[in-house]
């Protein structure tokens, strides 16, 4: 096991190094389904560089990934990794900063371990149920158990500016409401206890790295009605502190 984060945790220094040394080079950068949702010439070549990755040391493994036409399983049976090439593909394009890698490695439909690595920072999020939670390779401890009224909150900007499920009422409740465009990154804050909650509408490259590090903590996540995350197609998405999660999912 450990080997295998080793193994996993290179894959995403590697990519990362990639995307350091290819910043000053002119992105070439297609619309998908809006003018707001892109898609650049590196997350296609950082996805097939770890799908690469996963067919050279797990070829009987299953592969679920935002780009070019990896983004369906019909079931999540086996050994699946779920990737997320860039996470924060705005920020990447217009901040040079403010993104993340993210893998996920599920069996079963059960997490094993997750990887979210915020590049310009340099700090690689890892863990998983039963190993602990890492920066690098400093351990974290579990953040305290916050309710939503003694912290901050992650939302999605669309969700928050309609009052979709609540969202208003919810920010109010909070310490604060904050936006990052990057999932990993409200992920991490949740992890690391810089916020107690995030409240959002994702897809499962986007989710799964980070609930498997939940799963270490034992926080916990859930699509907003309280049902498990399907892992096909978009979905509302809460996670949090036990106490914050369940003060949410009351108000939702
Ligand atoms: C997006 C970001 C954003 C979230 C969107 C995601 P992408 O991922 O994580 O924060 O609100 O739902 O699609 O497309 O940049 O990988
Ligand atoms: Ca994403
Ligand atoms: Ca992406």
């Amino acid at each position: 096991m450990d080997q295998q984060i080793q193994e996993i945790k290179q894959w995403l220094y590697q990519a990362g190094d990639k995307i350091k040394s290819s910043l000053s080079a002119e992105l070439s950068i297609d619309e998908k389904s809006s003018r707001t949702d892109l898609v650049t010439n590196m997350d296609r070549e950082i996805q097939n560089f770890l799908i690469d990755k996963v067919h050279q040391n797990y070829p009987e493994a299953k592969i679920l990934a935002e780009e070019n036409g990896y983004n369906e399983l019909t079931s999540m049976s086996g050994e699946v990794f779920v990737i997320d090439p860039i996470d924060g593909t705005l920020n990447f394009v217009l901040e040079k900063e403010n993104f993340c890698i993210m893998v996920g490695l599920y069996e079963e439909g059960r997490s094993k371990l997750g990887f979210i690595y915020n590049v310009m920072q340099d700090e690689l999020y890892w863990g998983g149920r039963g190993y602990g939670v890492f920066c690098n390779e400093k351990q974290l401890e579990r953040p305290e158990d916050k309710a939503l009224t003694e912290g901050l909150i992650g939302m999605n900007a669309h969700m928050y500016l309609h009052n979709h499920y609540q969202a208003q009422a919810i920010g109010k409740r909070s310490m604060g409401v904050r936006m990052s465009g990057c999932a990993g990154i409200e992920l991490i804050a949740v992890i690391k206890g810089a916020r107690v909650a995030y409240l959002t509408n994702l897809s499962p490259w986007d989710y799964a790295a980070g609930c498997a590090i939940l799963d270490a903590f034992d926080f916990r996540y859930s699509r907003i009605d309280g049902q498990s995350l399907s892992f096909n197609g978009r979905e509302h998405f809460v996670a949090g502190t036990p106490k914050a999660y369940s003060q949410m999912i009351g108000m939702l």
